[in-house]
């Protein structure tokens, strides 16, 4: 198993569809959490003095951030590929959404092997997305607005086009060349097995085999994702110091911060031994995966911290450790300042679900005195409406889940088109662009599926993304209704339930960085949880409606029925 869910295949829900009867319908009682005892919490996180404590806070503490796919935001120039240009354009709708912060995935110099994800210079812009120039306007106009920036950053590998690696090929085996990135001879005669059973996570080995300049079959190269993506050798004091300087490269120029790609797999394990599960089992994230986790990598986030905190900048790591105690260690104070965890993107709409991915995502923090963050999707993840069913109901849990993200204590990333309440697209084969669907034969689909192109304005693709006919990847023919513009227009559309809950997230003290969180009993099939004195976030995940308790209702992600709260939905009450 990669660690990228495979997008094209949401998770089997356990609870029955609409269109299926309950198991026994009488048994089906109307659940009713009016008698919350808000007095005793099943977790809780103790409040912190708010005022002295909020005013000492990093900015990103509170802030809710939004993830651009840069080639499927907006696209300026006509060429059907979304660029830096489309997103300064659009900044007044991010501004009016409420965002604080923007994490624009890769937009540096790539030949695009795996969508910016395979770096071939770090320091510029790839002219696809416009230039150093277009990147320092939108800088600009975001902070004018208010909004921080922060991009991508690679670290891990480098493209097979970079410099460094076309040196590599061209220099002898032993070389300072070959020894940035991590180079071995084969095993077996004629040293014709690569050096390790390492599997990809894109699928076949992850070792490459080149051919030396002589022209004889030669040493192997480790690459833990496609061959064009070549792992970088951490343990290489150039390796570092390169990454060093691309920091300072975008801090000086004023990005407020970064994600870091792969953050748990740049330190490899001494010896690169065998992995001792079949590649059939792997479990990224599991201690079994040697490949990922190893203690080096500490050190390599110390480094970057130190240079970060020169400009109080921001690091996102990305994290795919489900033990919560080595979790934490990446957010020890000299490491990252937040790490992804993905157990809400990777639990189902049941209550079990939810309350442990909260639970679990609140202990890994906290142990080290970090923030959580909280994300239901990415360019890698199928998109939560189609995970949680599709359709109409897949769309009413996602709305749910919206109100959950925005109440929890933690900092939010929302994907973009989330926001719209976009599904995954059924792409036909030929459209299909992710590596992943090459190098696994086509097992697994890939995740174009979750980055089609956002519609804008119109009734028919390209639905304002793009002045030019075509896009990198087809807009389907139903989105109409989900455009920026229809749901403008439209009180009871997604994009509205998320700017009314930004807007009260960031006006309410309860919602405040530093605001006491608890974990409350709550009837069967429902989550329920309190911020500050008295607002409960409460959650429906069956399908008969529950009554509120008593209360203020700030805000449902359905129409309320008197104070019964509708299955599959979610309701912010002031108690
Ligand atoms: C994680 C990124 O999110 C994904 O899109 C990419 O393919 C891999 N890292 C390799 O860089």
């Amino acid at each position: 198993m990669s660690d990228l869910p495979a997008p094209e295949a949401p998770a089997p829900d356990p609870r029955p569809t609409p269109t299926e009867p309950v198991a026994d319908p009488g048994a089906a009682a109307e659940l009713d959490v009016a008698e919350l005892d808000v007095t005793a919490p099943d977790v809780a996180v103790a409040p912190a003095p708010v005022e002295a404590a909020v005013a000492a806070l990093p900015w990103w503490d509170s802030a809710v951030f939004y993830q651009i796919y840069p080639r499927s935001f907006a696209d300026s120039n006509g060429d059907g590929v979304g660029d830096l240009g489309g997103v300064r354009e659009h900044l007044d709708y991010l501004r009016d959404l409420g965002i604080d912060a923007l994490w624009i995935s890769p937009v540096t110099r790539s030949p695009m092997a795996d969508h910016g994800y395979d770096v071939s210079d770090p320091r510029d812009i790839d002219p696809l997305f416009g230039d150093l120039a277009a990147m320092d306007a939108l800088l600009a106009a975001a902070h004018e607005r208010g909004i921080k920036v922060t991009m991508d950053l690679v670290p891990n590998h480098t493209s097979e086009e970079h410099p460094w690696f076309r040196a590599a090929l061209t220099a002898r085996p032993g070389s300072a060349e070959r020894a940035r990135y991590v180079f071995r001879d084969g095993r077996g005669p004629g040293g014709d097995e690569p050096p390790n059973n390492w599997p990809s996570i894109f699928g076949g080995p992850a070792w490459s085999r080149v051919v030396e300049p002589d022209g004889t079959k030669g040493q192997w190269y480790l690459h833990l994702f496609a061959p064009e993506q070549p792992d970088l050798n951490f343990d290489n004091p150039e390796v570092v110091d390169d990454l060093e300087k691309t920091l300072r490269f975008w801090l000086d120029r004023g990005i407020d911060g970064f994600r870091i790609d792969v953050a748990h797999g740049l330190a490899k394990p001494d010896g690169l031994p065998d992995l001792e599960i079949p590649a059939t089992q792997l479990m990224v994230g599991s201690v079994e995966d040697s490949r990922f986790d190893n203690p080096g990598v500490h050190e390599i986030h110390r480094r970057i911290r130190r240079v970060t905190d020169e400009y109080r900048a921001v690091t996102v790591g990305e994290i795919w450790v489900d033990d919560n105690e080595r979790f934490g260690k990446y957010l020890r104070s000299d490491e990252l300042t937040l790490g992804f965890n993905f157990r809400l993107a990777r639990a189902q709409f049941t209550a079990d679900d939810i309350r442990d991915a909260i639970t679990n995502s609140l202990a890994a923090v906290d142990a080290v005195d970090a923030v959580a963050t909280w994300t239901l999707s990415n360019h890698d993840i199928s998109r939560e409406v189609t995970r949680y069913g599709g359709g109409r109901i897949g769309t009413a849990r996602a709305r749910a889940m919206a109100l959950v993200v925005l109440a929890l204590p933690g900092v939010p990333f929302l994907y973009n088109g989330s926001e719209l309440g976009l599904a995954d697209v059924d792409l036909p084969d030929a459209a299909l662009q992710d590596p992943m669907f090459f190098r696994s034969g086509g097992l697994m689909r890939g995740r174009d599926g979750c980055r089609v192109p956002l519609p804008w304005d119109g009734v028919a693709p390209p639905y304002g993304f793009t002045t030019g006919s075509s896009t990198w990847l087809p807009m389907p023919d139903d989105w109409a209704k989900l455009t920026v513009a229809a749901e403008l227009d439209d009180p009871t559309s997604m994009l509205e339930l998320y700017r009314a809950a930004i807007a009260l997230r960031r006006s309410r003290p309860e919602f405040a960085a530093g605001s006491a969180f608890a974990l409350l009993p709550a009837a069967d099939g429902c989550v329920v949880f309190q911020r500050g004195q008295g607002l409960v976030c409460v959650v429906n995940t069956t399908d008969e409606p529950m009554q509120l308790p008593p209360g203020e209702v700030l805000l449902s992600s359905a129409p309320m029925d008197g104070d019964r709260l509708a299955g599959d939905a979610a309701a912010w009450v002031a108690l």
